[in-house]
C-alpha cells in the first residue's frame, strides 16, 4: 500500500469496460478530490450504472486502472472485501432485509464485517438514524416504512460502515415526488459535512445546489465536464445542451 503523490480519492485512468461487444465505458479519465461532490448525469444506456459499479469493484475492468485512496483497487479476494468496506453504495431499490428491524439492518454491516461490540453499532445507528431525521423507526421492519424513509434507512446503513466514498445510482427514482426531497436533503447534509460523493441522477435542482462538478457521459465517454452553473448556462457539446433541453423542459 505505498503511498502516491496523486491527490484524488479514486482515480479512474484509461478504464474501458464491455459487454461483449458492447462497449459500455471507453476510456474514461476521471479524478475524483477527497470531499467532492460529483454528479453523473448522461442519457440511459451511456454507462453511468456500470461506471459507479467498476469504482466499487462490482464489475471488472477490460483495461486501464481504478486506484481507490492511493492503491490500486484490487482485483479480488479478500482485498477487494476490504476496499469496498470503505466504500457505501445506495441503490435506487433500497435492498434493505425484509425480515430484518431498521435498525438491524444498519448494524449488521458494521457488526459482521468490522467486528464493531453489538452496544456500539446500535448506538452508532440510532445516532445514524437521527441523523437521518427517522428516529422513531429503529424497531421497525422495512415494510412498514414508506419508500423515502426506506432510501433514508439504505444511506444511514451505509453510513454505518464510515465509508470515506458514497456512491449514489438513481437514489430518488424509484420515489413518489413528495419524498424525493427528504432524501435530497440527507444527501445535501452529507455532501455539506465533506463527504465525497458520486451521484447518478436526473434531479438537476440538486445537481445546481449541491454537487461541485458534473460530469457528462454519453456512449461510454465524458463528453464534458465542469462546475453545474457552467453546464447549465454554457455546455460546450451538442450532446450535452441537448440533455439540458430535455430534462429541464420535460
Ligand atoms: N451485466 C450486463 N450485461 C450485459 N450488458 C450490460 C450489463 N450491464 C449493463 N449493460 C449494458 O451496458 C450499457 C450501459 O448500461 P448502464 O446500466 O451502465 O447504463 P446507465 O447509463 O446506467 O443507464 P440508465 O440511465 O438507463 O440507468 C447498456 O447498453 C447496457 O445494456
Ligand atoms: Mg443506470
Amino acid at each position: 500500500m505505498g503511498a502516491t503523490n496523486e491527490s484524488g480519492l479514486v482515480e479512474l485512468r484509461s478504464v474501458r469496460k464491455s459487454f461483449g461487444d458492447n462497449v459500455v465505458l471507453n476510456d474514461i479519465d476521471l479524478s475524483i478530490g477527497h470531499g467532492e461532490a460529483i454528479v453523473v448525469a448522461g442519457p440511459s444506456g451511456s454507462g453511468k450504472s456500470t461506471m459507479l459499479r467498476c469504482i466499487n469493484g462490482l464489475e471488472t475492468i477490460d483495461g486501464g486502472e481504478i486506484h481507490f485512496a492511493g492503491a490500486p483497487l484490487p482485483r479480488g479476494g479478500k482485498e477487494l472485501q476490504r476496499a469496498r468496506s470503505r466504500i457505501g453504495m445506495v441503490f435506487q431499490q433500497f435492498n434493505l432485509f425484509p425480515h430484518m428491524t431498521v435498525l438491524q439492518n444498519i448494524t449488521l454491516g458494521p457488526v459482521r464485517i468490522k467486528d464493531v461490540p453489538q452496544d456500539q453499532a446500535k448506538k452508532r445507528g440510532l445516532e445514524l438514524l437521527e441523523r437521518v431525521g427517522i428516529p422513531e423507526k429503529a424497531d421497525q421492519v422495512p415494510a412498514d416504512l414508506s419508500g423515502g424513509q426506506q432510501q433514508r434507512v439504505a444511506i444511514a446503513r451505509a453510513l454505518a460502515m464510515d465509508p470515506e466514498l458514497m456512491l449514489f445510482d438513481e437514489p430518488t427514482s424509484a420515489l413518489d415526488p413528495e419524498m424525493i426531497r427528504e432524501v435530497l436533503d440527507v444527501m445535501r447534509q452529507l455532501a455539506r459535512d465533506g463527504m465525497t460523493m458520486v451521484v447518478v441522477t436526473h434531479e438537476m435542482g440538486f445537481a445546481r445546489e449541491v454537487c461541485d462538478r458534473i460530469v457528462f457521459i454519453d456512449e461510454g465517454v465524458i463528453v464534458e465536464q465542469g462546475p453545474p452553473a457552467e453546464f447549465f448556462a454554457n455546455a460546450q457539446s451538442e450532446r450535452a445542451r441537448e440533455f439540458v433541453d430535455k430534462i429541464i423542459h420535460h
